[in-house]
């Protein structure tokens, strides 16, 4: 069985200023794990061409991997990516009411750009492929497939979190969404929480979730656990200057992440523990990210204000409370930063998953991790400090704890956290889905077939 893995974001795009050639990799968790999946396993990978020498290269082999690229003009970018993808499916999943545009022309070029990856889909599909489509991007693919190619295994993967039914329902096309996913043969998701509201999106959409039973999965991606090990044991000089304690963060630059009720969480905890000032530094790392939506562009300046304030309030001749870098970080350096953290600070106030807290556990020589409840790693990750985001104080008190622990306790909770990130490693989550794309499939007719 041979699969075309199908997402937006590529797993790397070629770039072209002043006469130079460079590849530049993504660096959203999605195409960074299915990298080294899609590496490891073989396969065809269609994606979007969007880097600015990507049109001389629309097909490629690399790494064992056929890259095929789908290239969307600028207007349609505007409606697809920008607009419906990120302006409309994005703020509806992570529940920000506020930030929902409703536009049915941005909705009518979202189904557009669909119709443009299957075409890519037809030219490279033989039967007894399967067809693996990710993320919110892509929800009206999996019924475009299935009508082009009736027995076609298609396995749709949803990286975000699943709102409950009454908050998709809002949705003007919702219905539309919801009844191409469940034309796949079946469909993944990171909780089962996400599962219990898709299928209570199905009940108050559709009636019913009876004709999604054992088709819709909680199946966690995992990281490349054993590079992340090596990786870390491998250097041995902390990346930070001082003697102070570190408090450790990377995300891209989203309002999904929480990163200015992270900082105002660091104000606090100088206010309530003025004991901690010069004792610690929170490097903040943040990588740009959909900068051409005005809500992104908002939120950065309202983050960096912030931030001002608070190190402006703080500050001293010798030492900086907040040391923020917003640029993408090298590996080794993102790595290193993860090795010599003393504590990590993951607190999304919505996040479909977060692969960042496990590279974190996987790496780490005796941190603390602090992740949020609404994260879905932190199901699964017992052995964290679990808080509230939206508490600045519970925040700062767990920033504080965190930095008191005692060193058994540290051992003891990462040793948990290292065991279960490990056994549900990247290899586990697509061996998981490879098993069950063997036994499900979705012959002619569209009935479901188990096959044992
Ligand atoms: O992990 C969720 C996700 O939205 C991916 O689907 C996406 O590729 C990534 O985050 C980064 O966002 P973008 O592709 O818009 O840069």
């Amino acid at each position: 069985m041979a699969y075309i893995v199908v997402t937006t974001r590529a797993p790397f795009s070629h770039e072209r200023s002043s006469g130079k050639e460079t590849v530049r990799f993504s660096t959203g968790g999605v195409s960074t794990s299915l990298r080294m999946i899609v590496g490891r396993e073989g396969g065809t990978w269609v994606c979007w061409g969007d880097g600015s020498n990507d049109r001389a290269y629309p097909e490629e082999i690399k790494d064992n991997v056929r890259i095929v690229r789908v290239f969307i003009g600028s207007r349609e970018r505007r409606g697809f990516y920008e607009g419906y993808s990120n302006s409309t499916l994005w703020p509806l999943f992570h529940y920000f009411r506020d930030r929902l545009k409703f536009s049915r022309k941005n909705f009518l070029t979202y189904r557009k750009v669909n119709q443009d990856f299957l075409e890519a889909i037809k030219k490279v599909y033989r039967p007894g492929d399967t067809v693996w489509i990710h993320d919110y991007q892509l929800a009206l693919l999996p019924g475009l497939v299935r009508k082009e190619f009736p027995d076609a295994g298609i396995i749709f993967t949803w990286h975000i979190p699943w709102v409950t039914g009454e908050f998709f329902s809002m949705l003007p096309e919702s219905e539309e969404i919801l009844r191409s996913i469940c034309s796949s043969s079946f469909v993944t998701f990171h909780t089962g929480l996400y599962v219990r509201n898709f299928f209570d999106s199905m009940d108050q959409i559709l009636g019913s979730h009876d004709s999604m039973k054992g088709r819709a999965f909680s199946i966690p991606l995992g990281i490349d656990y054993a590079y992340y090990q090596k990786k870390s044991e491998g250097i041995h000089k902390s990346p930070f200057a001082g003697d102070q304690k570190a408090i450790f963060s990377v995300d891209r630059m989203d309002y999904t992440k929480g990163l200015t009720e992270r900082a105002n969480a660091i104000e606090t905890l100088l206010e309530t523990h003025p004991e901690l000032i010069g004792k610690f530094v929170y490097y903040m790392a943040v990588s740009p990210s959909r900068t051409n939506v005005k809500e992104y562009q908002t939120f950065k300046r309202d983050l960096e204000m912030s931030i001002g304030r608070i190190n402006g309030r703080f500050s001293s001749v010798s030492w900086v409370p907040i040391v923020y870098m917003n640029k993408k970080l090298s590996d080794n350096l993102l790595i290193a930063f993860y090795r010599f953290s003393q504590v990590a600070l993951i607190t999304p106030l919505f996040d479909g998953l977060n692969l960042v807290s496990k590279e974190f556990i996987a790496s780490s020589r005796d941190g603390v991790l602090i992740i949020s409840k609404f994260a879905g790693s932190a199901s699964q990750l017992n052995g964290a400090i679990k808080v509230n985001p939206n508490s600045r104080l519970e925040l700062a008190e767990s920033i504080h704890s965190a930095l008191n622990m005692g060193a058994e306790e540290r051992r003891v909770r990462l040793e948990m956290m290292k065991k279960e990130v490990s056994r549900h490693d990247s290899a586990w989550w697509s061996r998981r889905i490879r098993d069950l794309a063997r036994k499900i499939s979705f012959p002619e007719g569209g009935r479901v077939v188990e096959q044992h």
